[in-house]
């Protein structure tokens, strides 16, 4: 039956992208975090399909490497590269001579499509898979009906109404500029009847090109079944050709994302300000005000509250996880954590729960024990710091000697005062106490305090301490001694 046949895949995107003026191959451009081909490749997701095939020409190394690290969706993936770029007719002949398709007389569905057109959505390439399929067609056309159509090709059909052929607008008269229909460059064909085809095509043309689109006419005149299929959302056909494509293109993308998340139960105070990369994972009921960029691998648990203006890279954030206006890079965050106002959290900080990390605070390759404060104005890099630790204003863990990051280690229950600073390697024993303005060049023993500079240590200190709130509220602990620490 023909709607067994097996079906594979083309990319197109061996050309320049003159018009982009980037050192950077057009497909590569991120848009939503993500290159351009990558989303490509994801609109073909939802076909069961065996093998894709990319062809590279302009900067073909860097494009296959980068293809190669996307997301896989099963079946082979390949790129092959097209050593000129002598149009897209001569691009897809490359694609057919390649060995994933050295079994030339298979009868299977090749999908055709350009690398850079990022909007196209899986379910219109299924439906164009389905049009196909139901015609019983040679080739399948996904058209648009455009406003404006310059510069693209246009379809021209018959009296009858069926597809004849597709002209460029460089080669077409004026009476055929006058079309709206237009070629989107997105195909579905019978594999075993495209490459007899493509041998008859020439580049006699306004741009000296093989154009992928006069196969179209050779099958016709071959008597085969062309069919158009008209896509109901045309932002689909728009090509990233230079960069304000590329933010229009951003921008639909963006609000197909915030769409979806909305759908799923996160709320955003205005969708229009809030930009999440196509690879983050968020849960009902997270809430994200204006200015909030989530990016990369970012996850996100339920009940948390995000931003104003904060960027999340690469982290996890558990549930009820509070960030306010901070930078949060490849970090890890528990339930109940809190970050910012104004902190910055780089990669390798881990936050475990009910830690709190406040205003002008930056971390890095740091882990914060559960219920550790840190509230405001410390740096706490190379460290760990135990549970329930309270690190004070001015904190620094002075962890560079000029060529070499040393370790602080700092137990549960340490109090640190203000404007201390922790010379590492050292490590703070649990229950320790530092006093403000100590300067610590030693490891200071369970329980201690220790003060002045450089610190000296005097044992078994007993801190003041508030009374455990769920323990005896009555609690006469002395209060006598003026705190050393700071609390938030
Ligand atoms: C193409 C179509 C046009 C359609 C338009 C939609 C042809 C001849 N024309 O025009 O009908 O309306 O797309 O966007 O196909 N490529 C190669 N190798 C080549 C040439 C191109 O890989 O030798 C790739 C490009 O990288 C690009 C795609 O094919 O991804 C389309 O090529 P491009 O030259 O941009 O075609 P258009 O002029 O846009
Ligand atoms: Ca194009």
């Amino acid at each position: 039956m023909a709607s067994e046949r097996p079906i594979n895949a083309i990319v197109l995107a061996a050309g320049e992208g003159t018009r982009m003026r980037s050192t950077t191959p057009k497909v590569l451009h991120r848009i939503c975090g993500k290159p351009m081909v990558g989303h490509v490749l994801d609109s073909l997701s939802e076909l069961a399909l065996e093998h894709v095939v990319v062809v590279v020409g302009h900067g073909a190394a860097e494009v296959s490497a980068a293809v190669h690290e996307l997301p896989r969706h099963g079946g082979t993936l390949d790129t092959v590269v097209q050593p000129q770029q002598r149009g897209t007719g001569d691009a897809v002949n490359v694609a057919l001579a390649s060995p994933t398709f050295d079994d030339d007389d298979a009868d299977d569905d090749v999908i055709v499509l350009a690398g850079d057109q990022p909007l196209l959505r899986a379910e219109t390439l299924a439906a164009l898979v389905r049009a196909h399929r139901e015609h019983d067609a040679a080739a399948t056309v996904l058209t648009a009906v455009l406003d404006d159509a310059t510069g693209l090709g246009r379809i021209v059909r018959g009296r009858d109404g069926r597809v004849e052929r597709i002209v460029e607008h460089a080669d077409a008269s004026d009476e055929e500029r006058a079309i709206t229909e237009i070629n989107t460059s997105i195909y579905c064909f019978r594999r075993n009847l495209l490459a007899p085809a493509l041998r008859r095509i020439t580049p006699s043309n306004a741009q000296g090109e093989y154009y992928l689109t006069d196969a179209i006419e050779v099958l016709r005149a071959a008597g085969h079944r062309v069919v158009a299929s008209v896509t109901d959302d045309p932002a689909e056909a728009l090509g990233v050709n230079d960069r304000s494509q590329l933010a229009a293109a951003e921008g639909v993308l963006r609000d197909r994302i915030n769409l979806a998340w909305m759908r799923a139960g996160v709320s955003m105070v205005d969708p229009s300000r809030t930009y999440i990369d196509a690879t983050v994972r968020l849960s009902p009921d997270v809430r994200i005000l204006p200015g909030v960029f989530l990016e990369g691998s970012t996850v996100v648990g339920t009940g948390s509250v995000l931003g104003p203006d904060s960027r999340v890279c690469n982290s996890s954030l558990g549930e009820r996880v509070v960030v306010e206006h901070s930078i949060v890079h490849d970090s890890v965050l528990a339930d109940d954590t809190a970050v910012g106002p104004f902190a910055h959290l780089r990669a390798g900080t881990q936050l475990a729960a009910d830690a709190r990390v406040g205003a002008f605070v930056e971390t890095k390759q740091a882990s914060i024990g559960t219920g550790t404060k840190v509230p405001h104005l410390a740096y706490i890099g190379d460290a760990e710091v135990g549970a329930q630790a309270n690190i004070a204003c001015g904190t620094i863990t002075a962890n560079y000697d000029g060529a070499n990051k040393h370790r602080t280690v700092i137990g549960a229950d340490v109090h640190t005062g203000c404007n201390s600073v922790l010379v590492a390697p050292v490590t703070i024993g649990d229950g320790a106490t530092i006093a403000s303005g100590a300067i610590v060049t030693h490891d200071v023993p369970v329980g201690a305090l220790a003060k002045g500079v450089p610190a000296r240590f005097t044992e078994g200190f007993d801190r003041p301490r508030k009374p455990a709130r769920d323990a005896n509220p009555s609690s006469d602990r002395a209060q006598s001694e003026s705190a050393p620490a700071e609390e938030n």
